[in-house]
């Protein structure tokens, strides 16, 4: 077997901050690599460095016995090594077909590997042959904004693919993909991958991903490779429990429920009946009845595209409502504009994090009250900082700075300072690592004993359950509560 990619002695700091140190890896050609570790590990610079995102502060890079150097981001695509980002770079306007033939037309402008400038059928046809291979011909007409999340993960994919890469680098294939799907959707993706004779490092947070499909293991934290060794050796080794996966991984959580601070009391703080929403003609919530009383944790569980996001969105009136009545306490948030809303007390974690990528951590986490001028907001960070000390660590890293798990964070705080009333969070253990989603359910937990209300939403409850004083399944629109 040959050696696709060496890298030695690799560095990169951001200011005081060591993103990567004495970096060492050789990747032989058809290996399926895992890179795991903790939210701001190092784990995406990594990738950054290696396809020339970033340049490094030392260290060698070389490709198929090249070094790389130096190079330009699309100079090394063209070589062969691409990549897929943390978020889809599908364009949302436009059809899974063009979109496709789109990024043919980029490789062809790059006289990529194996591909020289086609006429516009024969390109038509390529893209024909790779909406099969990943299996998404059903969606050729529709465009990248309805498609469903795991689709549109599929064809971001599929489009890094077409210049045929010798060694692709995905940075979280499975993040925003449910559980029922990750596993169709990642055996998909892999023969996809293996039929193309393509070697394949990738980033992921979920083990049972990593276990399932592959055969060997890289583990960082704090910029540096901790673990280098076969998949099921370094799921056990001490230092990845330590770090990345946490103590209790693999036993069942036995968090023992956790009292809320002030029983519920019959007022709900938020009450909503009759609930239709349609986005267009479509209809996506129909008579959906559902309370969080004062002072409690709620869940709202169910799998992508059932509705948790559009009823998020309702209560804040980013989507307005066919029917139904939705309060707070006694007031008619119906009858309130959505712009009032946050100033009612209401904080939302959006799923999709959000940031304005101009302004530092603290600064997003204010933004709110620079809107609703909540006088205490001095107080209201301290009390997050002390809620959240990770947050504080970084608070004036500049937005785009920040890892993707760190995002996550900061949408969290944001919507802690003007969610006074009411805690609306929209999958918060979504894409981080195992052992900050652990962190994740602790801040919760702290949360529940000061007494806030709030309603999460999580494609499953694995994390969650032992806090949920109500849990309420939503499937297709409708929900449920269960007993
Ligand atoms: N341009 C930058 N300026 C300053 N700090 C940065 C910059 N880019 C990354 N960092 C910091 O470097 C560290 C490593 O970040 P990186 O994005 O590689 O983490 P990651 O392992 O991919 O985490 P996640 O799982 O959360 O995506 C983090 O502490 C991050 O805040
Ligand atoms: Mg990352």
């Amino acid at each position: 077997m040959s050696v696709v990619l060496e890298v030695h002695d690799l560095e990169k700091s951001f200011g005081a901050v060591v993103a990567a140190h004495d970096i060492n890896v050789v990747v032989e050609e058809g290996e399926t690599i895992g890179v795991i570790g903790a939210n701001g590990a190092g784990k995406t610079t990594f990738v950054n460095l290696v396809t020339g995102h970033l340049p490094p502060g030392g260290g060698t890079v070389e490709f198929m016995g090249r070094s790389i150097l130096g190079h330009s981001v699309r100079a090394i695509a063209r070589m062969g090594l691409c990549r897929s980002f943390q978020v889809p770079q599908v364009f949302l306007s436009e059809t899974v077909f063009d979109n496709l033939m789109m990024a043919f037309g980029v490789a062809e402008q790059d006289g990529a590997r194996l591909l020289t400038p086609l006429l516009e059928e024969e390109r038509a046809m390529r893209v024909e042959a790779h909406l099969a291979r990943y299996q998404i011909a059903e969606y050729r007409d529709v465009i990248g904004a309805a498609l469903p999340q795991g689709v549109r993960k599929l064809l971001d994919i599929a489009m890094a693919t077409v210049r045929k890469p010798k060694l692709l680098m995905l940075d979280e294939p499975t993040s925003g993909i449910s559980a029922e799907e990750k596993f169709a959707i990642m055996d998909i993706l892999m023969r996809a991958l293996k039929e193309e004779h393509t070697t394949v490092l990738f980033i992921e947070h979920d083990m049972e991903i990593v276990e399932r499909y592959v055969a060997r293991v890289l583990a960082f934290y704090q910029g540096e490779i901790i673990c280098d060794a076969p998949t099921r050796e370094a799921l056990r080794d001490d230092r990845v429990l330590e770090y990345v996966l946490g103590r209790g991984h693999g036993a069942v959580a036995e968090a023992s429920p956790a009292p809320s601070a002030r029983s519920s009391s019959g007022d709900d703080t938020l009450a909503v009946s009759d609930l239709d929403v349609s986005i267009g003609a479509t209809p996506i919530l129909r008579g959906v009845h559902l309370g969080v009383p004062s002072g409690t944790m709620c869940g709202l569980i169910g799998r992508n595209g059932a509705g948790k996001t559009t009823f998020m969105r309702a209560v804040m009136g980013a989507l307005s409502i066919l029917r139904g009545n939705l309060r707070l306490g006694d007031i008619d948030l119906a009858a309130t504009p959505a712009h009032r809303r946050a100033h009612l007390g209401i904080g939302f974690m959006p799923e999709d994090r959000r940031l304005v990528p101009e302004l530092t951590a603290e600064e997003n986490i204010l933004l709110p009250v620079w809107a609703t001028g909540a006088d205490n907001a001095r107080e209201r960070l301290e009390w997050i900082y002390r809620l959240m000390p990770e947050v504080e660590e970084f608070r004036h890293r500049g937005a785009t700075a920040l890892s993707g798990g760190q995002q996550k964070f900061v949408a969290f705080a944001r919507a802690l300072m003007c969610g006074t009333r009411l805690l609306l969070l929209d999958e918060p253990s979504e894409g981080i690592a195992p052992i900050f989603a652990q962190r994740m359910v602790e801040i919760l937990h702290d949360l529940k004993q000061e007494g806030a209300s709030v309603l999460v939403a999580e494609s499953n409850d694995v994390h969650v359950a032992a806090l949920l004083d109500r849990t309420f399944v939503i499937e297709r629109g409708s929900v449920v509560e269960r007993g």
